[in-house]
């Protein structure tokens, strides 16, 4: 079974306003795309990932997601949301999913539990998508602004996104509302009811808001985060050989030193302690589990790659990251003149602040491996903040 994720990002966000379309705002220090993308990315149960964007928003696209596994290459989006999951619909069809999730940019905080509630409802129904029960009474108004109908409250629901459907059929289904001129269609379901398809509402979530108008970015920034009451600590410890070469790389920072590390991929000892620290708080096995030695890709990897794959699991499982520590022992090169450096360029890759990162050194005074300057060692430690869920 081949479940899909199409992500809808085209718009121009004209209701938020601000210098970039709001799927790019920056929360925390990370994308709105990028929260929305790497939660669907960490679901086992998802496969591929298209995501429909404007052309115009090319490079905000591409420095949004680097590092973002499961993603194909983005395709250029239409006039009216309609057009754009038609789009993301089209360039899917050689992967022919069984099941495709259709999800706005602009809703960040879906969680897992969520996208697994979707995936299976999809599979079940055929047409699902999420709802809540409106706790507002919602009227019927003409254009005067007179109200023409109260519809009952308790059969009302509040619909969001990600909705599930079988592919083929929601393909069909866009294809004959096009060929019929049913346009501005403002969700996947209206176009499956249109074309004459029954469709179930599962239950949405209160935290699963679409960010539409400045207020929801200004909330976003300063929110008070969802209760992560689950404080873990993990940590993380490497070592790399000294080898012939003309620099190491440390922290993310290249520093000139008259030999290499030894490793398969830029032997990063900094970041792939702090990578297994995270992974640790996480209870999701070590780096060598993700990104295995034996496998060619990973020759010669940036090791920011890891770092920044670690901190997008902590964000999908709606987590923040509280601290990491670093501490990097080797009698040489001298850490001190480089220590700033690492910390803005830790910060920069995890999204992290960096008044929430501590890098520090020492030598062992000459003793065991790193006192015969045989290599380097790292020890790291990272807090995070977990929601209290149970995983389904
Ligand atoms: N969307 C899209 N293509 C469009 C219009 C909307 O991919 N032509 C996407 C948006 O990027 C968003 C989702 O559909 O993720 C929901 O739309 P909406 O909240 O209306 O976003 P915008 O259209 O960007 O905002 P606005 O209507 O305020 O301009
Ligand atoms: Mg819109």
């Amino acid at each position: 079974m081949l479940c899909a994720a199409i992500v809808v990002a085209a718009g121009r966000g004209s209701r938020a306003g601000g210098p970039v379309p709001k799927q790019y705002h920056i929360i925390d220090g990370v994308p709105v795309l990028r929260l929305a993308l790497a939660a669907l990315a960490a679901h086992p149960d998802i496969g591929v990932i298209q995501v429909v964007i404007h052309p115009e928003d090319d490079s905000l696209y591409r420095s949004a997601v680097a590092g973002l596994e499961k993603l194909r290459p983005p395709v250029a989006g239409g006039a009216d949301r309609q057009a754009s999951v038609r789009a993301g619909l089209a360039a899917l069809a050689d992967d022919r999913p069984d099941i495709v999730l259709v999800h706005d940019a602009a809703r960040p905080y879906l969680s897992q539990a969520l996208i697994s509630r979707a995936i299976a409802a999809g599979e079940r129904y055929g047409a699902a998508i999420p709802g809540l029960p409106v706790t507002d009474t919602v009227k019927c108004v003409d254009s005067q602004g007179r109200v023409t109908a109260s519809p009952e409250r308790a059969g009302l629901r509040a619909v969001q996104t990600p909705q599930a459907f079988r592919y083929d059929a929601l393909r069909a289904a866009h294809d004959a509302a096009l060929v019929a001129g049913r346009e501005g269609l403002t969700d996947d379901a209206a176009v499956m009811e249109y074309a004459g398809h029954p469709v179930t509402v599962f239950e949405g979530e209160a935290q699963n808001v679409k960010l539409t108008h400045p207020a929801d970015l200004d909330r976003a920034a300063g929110a008070p985060s969802p209760r992560l009451d689950d404080v873990r600590m993990g940590t993380g410890f490497d070592v790399h050989a000294f080898g012939p070469g003309d620099h190491v790389m440390l922290g993310g920072i290249a520093i000139p030193f008259g030999q290499g590390l030894d490793g398969h991929s830029d032997a990063d000892v900094g970041l792939h302690a702090l990578t297994d620290a995270l992974l640790g708080a996480l209870c999701e096995g070590d780096i060598g589990a993700h990104f295995p030695p034996s496998d060619p890709q990973w020759k010669g990897a940036r090791s920011d790659q890891f770092l920044a794959f670690a901190a997008d699991r902590v964000r999908a499982r709606g987590g923040r990251i509280g601290h990491l520590d670093l501490t990097l022992i080797c009698e040489a090169p001298k850490v001190g003149p480089h220590r700033d450096a690492m910390r803005a360029r830790i910060a920069q890759i995890t999204g992290v602040g960096v008044d929430r990162i501590s890098v520090k050194a020492t030598t062992t005074e000459r003793l065991g491996f790193t006192g015969r300057r045989e290599g380097i060692a790292a020890m790291a430690s990272a807090t995070i903040r977990l929601p209290e869920e149970t995983p389904e």
